[in-house]
């Protein structure tokens, strides 16, 4: 199982560097990189796990995190209705995405990021997604769907990692708290 110690941390080359596509057929040893991550972060979240291994919760988590530069990412999230959302992604592309904007209060946290970075991260607030999906089963499936608010959020930080990118990069430097003029955050 994965834990603390096979997650690299900001400073490590890999994550600032775009990952590579995944070949499909999905090989046996990817779909198992996909089933690890999305064990872990089903163990972060999970109280007595997450103490006895010393897991950080976490609610998404990319190949390149744990120094694997390949385009495969796992979230296991609650969106703000309370319903689970969870997904095994292979080479997921925003294809659109809304004009209007939107940013979490707290801010954005990382596994990769062992430190409490202020400010907002200002996102659009609705996506649409293309991408392959893997299922419990081991079949993978091509999809195209739409997220918005919270889950737009955690989609587009996770897309972000396979790109090179990481939360703070998006703060703004001078101001970490500004937003455009007509920005509302998301509710919970
Ligand atoms: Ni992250």
């Amino acid at each position: 199982m994965l834990t603390m110690k096979d997650i690299i941390k900001e400073g490590h080359p890999t994550l600032k560097k775009p990952a590579k596509e995944v070949e499909l057929p999905l090989s046996n040893q990817d779909k198992e990189l996909l089933f690890s991550m999305i064990e872990f972060l089903i163990n972060s979240q999970n109280e007595e796990v997450a103490e006895k291994y010393n897991l950080r919760p976490g609610v998404g988590l990319a190949a390149p995190q744990i120094d694997v530069a390949k385009r495969l990412v796992a979230i296991n999230a609650f969106d703000e209705s309370n319903n689970l959302h969870k997904y095994m992604l292979i080479n997921p592309k925003i294809i659109s995405h809304s004009a209007e904007q939107t940013y979490l209060i707290p801010g954005e946290g990382c596994l990769s990021v062992d430190r409490e970075v202020k400010g907002f991260v200002v996102r659009p607030r609705r996506i649409t997604v293309k991408a392959h999906l893997l299922n419990d089963d081991g079949a993978v499936v091509s999809n195209t769907f739409r997220l918005s608010n919270y889950m737009a959020i955690v989609f587009q930080h996770e897309i972000d990692h396979l790109n090179g990118i990481l939360f703070f990069d998006r703060i703004n430097k001078t101001n970490p708290f500004s937003v455009p003029e007509d920005v509302k955050p998301i509710e919970f």
